[in-house]
């Protein structure tokens, strides 16, 4: 799939004297694979690290260290590239350069290059720990986020020496989403609240088991990130995931039906579109045991009273009716028989703007499975269906689709 957001953007990645710097060839190399075209810029210290040579094989372009060297025709480097950017990136960022940016230094070709820049900076720190939280690298942090920089880490972990900290650059991927946030900024969703439901609820029996089903989450955290780079501000209310929340979503984990219900309704009020995309047990045991439950001897069978959990989108529904929030409510149905009645029967039960139905039979599509063939059903009776694609590009139609139908935002249904 495109990527919408990255995809024939001019992308200036800045690479200063730090460990990280081999960290910023794969940066480089998933900018690329994103379709962006990347200008590399390098300070002397940098090339201590890792050669230009790197990336200029990763972008196809040569990379620049030097402000005299006449290269390509290009007489003034430093202002042609700065012209051509859409976003800059620096990583990492070491707190030398870090100091010089917020004063306005320009004394080697990629400060020079930044000064004559006029499009938005995405900044990744990488130091000592000490370096970092010293009071003077603080205030130049500060000063350059109040100018609209947008700081990604640094984070906690392993430092070059060796020592535990926070010092150690934000990893590609983390960057690349602020990179695809700055361009999301005045989407189609901007400004929208979205709140995504993902993952399968866990029903303990006693403190060390529980029911769950073989929902991975995939679809829900695919949802969150494609919002996000809409422009949406996201929440992702979770029962525990195999991968990560994606950078700049809010995450709210839950274990249990109740709790997810419970976390969704609570943000109702500032919810603009909501994505039922979890697989909620329908049923809990009625009793969990406080202790861990033991076989007896010749014991041949367990049986467990299951009770109703709350239907979550149902809930909604009821609260909808008189607040008229969220503006857009869209669930999913996962069937192994009968796929579109049994979701048009949903849809209309659940009360829902649309209906995601998805044969979870078919090979290849569905639970655990990178890819989902589905068909969109509509509360005005259309149904699209869609080839099987990768779990983001269903996303990326869902909430296209949702952002179609509207969505007022807070302000202009508190108005009312
Ligand atoms: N859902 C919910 N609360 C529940 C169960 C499901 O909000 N207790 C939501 C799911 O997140 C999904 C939609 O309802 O968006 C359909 O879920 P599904 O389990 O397929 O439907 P059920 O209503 O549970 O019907 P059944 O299990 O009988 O097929």
């Amino acid at each position: 799939m495109t990527d919408q957001l990255l995809s024939q953007k001019n992308i200036l990645l800045c690479i200063t004297g730090g460990i990280a710097a081999y960290k910023a060839a794969d940066l480089c190399s998933k900018l690329v694979q994103a379709g962006a075209h990347v200008d590399v810029v390098m300070t002397e210290a940098a090339t201590r690290f890792v050669a230009p040579l790197t990336f200029s094989a990763l972008s196809g372009r040569a990379a620049r260290v030097d402000m005299w060297t006449e290269a390509g025709g290009q007489p003034i480097p430093h202002v042609q590239m700065a012209a051509a950017a859409d976003l800059v990136i620096v990583a990492p960022l070491s707190a030398n350069t870090l100091a010089k940016l917020a004063l306005g230094l320009a004394d080697n070709l990629l400060t020079s290059t930044l000064l004559a820049t006029h499009v938005p900076w995405v900044l990744a720190p990488a130091m000592e720990s000490h370096m970092w939280s010293n009071a003077i690298t603080q205030a130049h942090a500060t000063s350059l986020a109040a100018r609209g920089a947008l700081l990604v880490g640094p984070g906690e972990g392993r430092l070059a020496s060796g020592a535990l900290g926070v010092g150690r650059m934000a990893e590609p991927v983390e960057i690349l989403a602020a990179a695809r946030a700055v361009f999301a900024r005045g989407g189609p969703l901007a400004g929208r609240h979205v709140v995504v439901t993902a993952g399968g609820t866990q029903e303990p029996l006693d403190p060390v088991r529980y029911i769950t089903n073989a929902s991975s989450g995939k679809m829900g955290v695919a949802l969150a990130e494609v919002a996000r780079d809409l422009g949406a501000d996201v929440t992702l209310v979770h029962a525990p995931l195999a991968m990560p929340v994606p950078y700049g979503v809010d995450g709210v984990r839950v274990y249990t039906a109740r709790q997810m219900c419970d976390a969704v309704l609570d943000r109702l009020p500032q919810t603009e579109i909501l994505i039922g995309a979890a697989a909620v047990a329908d049923f809990r045991p009625a009793e969990a045991a406080s202790q861990k439950i033991k076989k007896t001897p010749g014991q041949e069978a367990l049986t467990v009273r299951l009770v109703r959990n709350p239907d979550i989108l149902g809930e909604v529904a009821t609260r909808r009716a008189q607040t008229g929030l969220p503006a857009v409510v869209v669930g999913f149905a996962a069937e192994t028989q009968d796929l579109l009645a049994n979701a048009a029967a949903k849809l209309a039960a659940k009360r829902l703007d649309i209906i995601v139905a998805n044969d979870v039979t078919e090979p290849g599509s569905g639970f655990g499975a990178d890819d989902n063939r589905v068909t969109l059903l509509f509360a005005d009776g259309r149904q699209e269906a869609l080839p099987l694609m990768g779990k983001r590009e269903v996303a990326w139609r869902v909430l296209q689709a949702a952002a179609a139908l509207g969505g007022r935002t807070r302000q202009e249904a508190e108005a009312s």
